[in-house]
């Protein structure tokens, strides 16, 4: 952690930019998108490899999370990060570790109510990253929806001054929003998994020809669930800021359709915005 630190604040005093790309790993195109995206915005780029116990349930997939510290390492050299920080979960959270991050309001709802404490675990780590390595742009994906305003509200309110950068959804040539989580997939459930883009298209296009209600629009969504034998998890359209639900997509609030769905025993998440 020290060596870390102090290769972000040589950079910082050489007068020279830095970007962070805080992962869990198991890399996909996804993750090196902000990568190269961040190589291009500073002089330094550093990674973190953290599966975060803070932000998992009891229940979750933590223990199972996928693995690939060696694939990972070479992808994050072929997308030009500098340095990877991969700490261990006991570097992180000493025994007395005590000090948490907890953002209230766009926390609550969608992820924040099915997933209890999952966002003040990202908010504790994300923090702390962001205090260690003092970057000047931090990148996110807009994958995780209410994670990245999550980030953007702690970002503000703790005056960390970090450029806090959403990156567009990486999605596979199919569609399927790429995830570290869809090597969990059996192929036949990879097939089946398709309906939550395929509903987020449809919901599209039917806003295009003149459909705003919510309700119209998140049940062109269940419908592709209900096809597909997708266990609906959430299916909501919120303002795009501050994460509650709208009625209706007016043209002058831009508004954001959220899904989550289990596909066998597999929570995955896509999001889109609609109008705006
Ligand atoms: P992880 O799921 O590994 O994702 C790391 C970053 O990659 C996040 O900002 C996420 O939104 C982004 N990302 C994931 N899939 C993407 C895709 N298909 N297209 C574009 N970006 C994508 O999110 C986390 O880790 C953790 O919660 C973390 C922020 C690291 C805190 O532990």
């Amino acid at each position: 952690m020290a060596e870390v630190q102090a290769w972000a604040a040589d950079l910082r005093r050489a007068g020279r930019r830095l970007a962070l790309v805080p992962t869990m790993g198991f890399l996909h195109e996804g993750h090196l998108s902000l990568m190269r995206e961040g190589r291009k915005r500073a002089d330094g780029v550093a990674t973190s490899i953290f599966v975060n116990p803070t932000q998992f349930g009891p229940k979750e997939d933590l223990s199972r999370y996928p693995k690939d510290f060696e694939g990972d390492l070479a992808k994050c050299g072929s997308a030009g990060v500098d340095v990877v920080f991969a700490p261990e979960a006991s570097t992180m959270y000493p025994p007395g570790y005590e000090t948490y991050v907890e953002v209230t309001d766009v926390s609550q709802g969608l992820c924040g109510e099915r997933r209890p404490g999952h966002f003040r675990g990202v908010a504790t780590i994300v923090t702390r990253l962001l205090c260690m390595f003092r970057p000047d742009v931090a990148l996110f994906g807009e994958k995780d929806y209410q994670q990245l305003q999550v980030i953007k509200a702690l970002n503000r309110d703790l005056h960390l001054g970090v450029e806090i950068l959403g990156m567009p959804t990486v999605r596979e040539p199919d569609g399927l929003a790429m995830s570290s989580r869809n090597a969990y997939l059996s192929s036949e459930d990879r097939k089946r998994a398709l309906a939550i883009s395929r509903g987020l298209g449809a919901a599209q296009a039917l806003y295009r020809s003149g459909t705003s209600e919510a309700s119209a629009l998140t049940e062109a969504v269940r419908r592709e669930l209900r096809a597909a034998d997708l266990r609906e998890d959430y299916v909501e359209l919120v303002d795009a800021e501050r994460l509650k639900p709208v009625a209706s997509v007016q043209p002058s609030q831009p508004a954001r359709l959220l899904v989550a769905a289990f596909c066998g025993t597999t929570r995955l998440i896509d999001n889109q915005p609609i109008g705006g």
